[in-house]
């Protein structure tokens, strides 16, 4: 848009004792914006110092994450000691690991923050497997709605056509003596009160999805009654967390000489699974314990610290949390998961568009800038090719700030940069918190199993596809005083289709037990 219309248009709003309009004038809404001579040949800031002051609220200090880590153990050890706990620490009910040798063909529906996948896995006991896999995203109509079967019914539907598509015989046969019956690996990435390995009470939504009337429902009895209105032949036998599922397919595919230890997910959300010793879940009273003593536990890590002892905050952390529909809940996962992320660079990227003491966007409208306004307008992936982009004139970046916001010209892509990078900083060093706090309450380090190395299985979008962000994790995990130079025998593997896998190495333990 041409100066000249800002100009008229200002000299509307303000009349004739208006000062002067120069350079400094930008149009916002219905507030045009002045400076006045003084501030522009002096004191004010450029834009680069602006993002740089901004970037700072975003540290996350060395100090800052060691008292953090011990915030988390302590509060991994209340989950540990008690049910409804900031850290849920939930069982299972899955009291091995896979060995590798495991065998056979399993269905697995993977319900996530974004898509839904329906997989028949193929384990073919060498530590390998294959995959027929349909994929689709979940319409957003059935993430907040007041149909609690709504969502299943979508799913079934959705596995009704991955058969006729894959096993179309076994539609034709259901019912029938030659009936083939699939079992089924459920993986479901929210945080479940687990009864069994096959039935679950739903805690609570996170993510974004808020469906009414499945909170304290059993997860596992709302797909499979889903699948029996479609008279689909398929069993329901396996419920996990998409964590646990990370955590059985880098077992399965890991060397048989290490042992893993952790399965996390930075992607849409973030948790953790581990392997946690049965004798130290005092709260599990009577419950199927297993032979080896062992336990996966679903920690649920991304309601740590709600009480907001230890997380940082900054004005755009409270907007969010304020506009979202768990506000108080999930203050960790609000700082680290992808789902947040695109959304808190978006609020600050607003704040300068709207403070009149900010040169950005070359005075564009605010009206305009349609994905800016728009909440959730900017997503993780956006901050990834900002990051990635090593071209000396910004070009990358300005060509994606074009994309999602507006033409941008080196100022703006570099203070956008500046700051979207502190937010994936922090991101990445709350990560470690996490991981951190779980190497030091397993003890996995000093224990020098597996040659002396921890393995981590990871799955998501942003450890996979933000760069940097597993290296600044791990940097951060070596400022952990307990784990320090030890930071090199930690071993963080991305492990790419680990709910299906998981889903499907679930039904195989589950198999087993009948
Ligand atoms: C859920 C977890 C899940 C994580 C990663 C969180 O929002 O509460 O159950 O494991 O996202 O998908």
């Amino acid at each position: 848009m041409a100066l000249g219309r800002y100009v008229s248009w200002f000299r509307r709003l303000c009349g004739p004792t208006a000062p002067t309009v120069d350079e400094g004038v930008k149009s916002e809404g219905k507030l045009a914006k002045v400076f006045s001579s003084e501030e522009d040949c002096g004191s004010r800031e450029s834009l680069k110092e602006v993002a740089e002051r901004i970037a700072k609220e975003f540290e996350f200090s060395d100090v800052d994450v060691r008292r953090a880590v011990d915030g988390f153990v302590k509060q991994m050890n209340e989950g540990l000691r008690s049910h409804g706990c900031t850290i849920e620490q939930l069982p299972s009910f899955i009291t091995e690991l896979p060995t590798g040798f495991e065998k056979g063909t399993y269905l697995a529906v993977d319900l996530g923050g974004t898509n839904v996948r329906v997989c028949s896995v193929t384990l073919e006991g060498d530590g390998t497997f294959s995959l027929i896999q349909g994929k689709s995203a979940i319409p957003t109509v059935w993430m907040t709605c007041d149909n609690p079967s709504g969502l299943f019914n979508w799913v079934a539907n959705f596995v009704h056509e991955f058969l006729e598509q894959n096993y179309p015989d076994s539609l034709t046969t259901a019912g029938t003596e030659d009936a083939q019956i699939f079992s089924l690996g459920f993986t479901f990435s929210h945080a479940v009160h687990q009864l069994d390995i096959n039935s679950g009470n739903l805690i609570r939504w996170s993510k974004g999805f808020n469906i009414d009337g499945v909170v304290g429902q059993d997860i596992c009895a709302l797909l499979q009654n889903a699948f029996t209105e479609l008279a689909l032949p398929i069993l329901v036998t396996a419920l996990i967390n998409d964590t646990v599922g990370t955590l059985l397919a880098r077992a399965y595919a890991s060397p048989k000489s290490v042992h893993t230890v952790l399965g996390a997910v930075f992607g849409t959300g973030t948790n953790g699974a581990y392997v946690e010793q049965t004798s130290k879940i005092s709260k599990m009273t009577g419950s199927r314990t297993g032979e080896k003593g062992i336990m996966i536990v679903n920690t649920e890590w991304g309601n740590f610290d709600q009480g907001m002892e230890y997380l940082p905050t900054t004005s755009y952390d409270k907007t969010i949390d304020a506009g979202s529909v768990n506000p108080g809940f999930e203050m960790f996962e609000k700082r680290i998961s992808g789902m947040y992320l695109g959304e808190i660079l978006r609020l600050v990227i607003l704040s300068l568009v709207q403070d009149p003491k900010v040169d950005i966007f070359d005075g564009v409208a605010i009206s305009e800038m349609l994905k800016l306004r728009a909440k959730w307008g900017l997503d993780s992936s956006f901050m990834s090719h900002l990051e990635g982009d090593n071209s000396p004139d910004l070009s990358l970046s300005r060509t994606q700030i074009e994309k999602c916001i507006g033409m941008a010209s080196f100022q703006d892509a570099q203070a956008i940069r500046i700051i979207s990078h502190a937010i994936g900083r922090r991101s990445a060093r709350l990560g470690a918190v996490a991981v951190g706090a779980v190497i030091v309450h397993t003890g996995c380090l000093k224990r020098g199993e597996g040659e002396g190395r921890v393995d981590i299985g990871v799955d998501g979008s942003l450890i996979e596809l933000y760069p940097g962000f597993a290296a600044e994790l791990k940097a951060a995990l070596g400022e952990i005083e307990e784990i320090g130079e030890g930071e090199e025998r930690i071993d963080i593997v991305v492990t790419k289709d680990g709910s299906g896998v998981g889903a499907a190495l679930a039904a195989h333990v589950a198999a087993k037990r009948l």
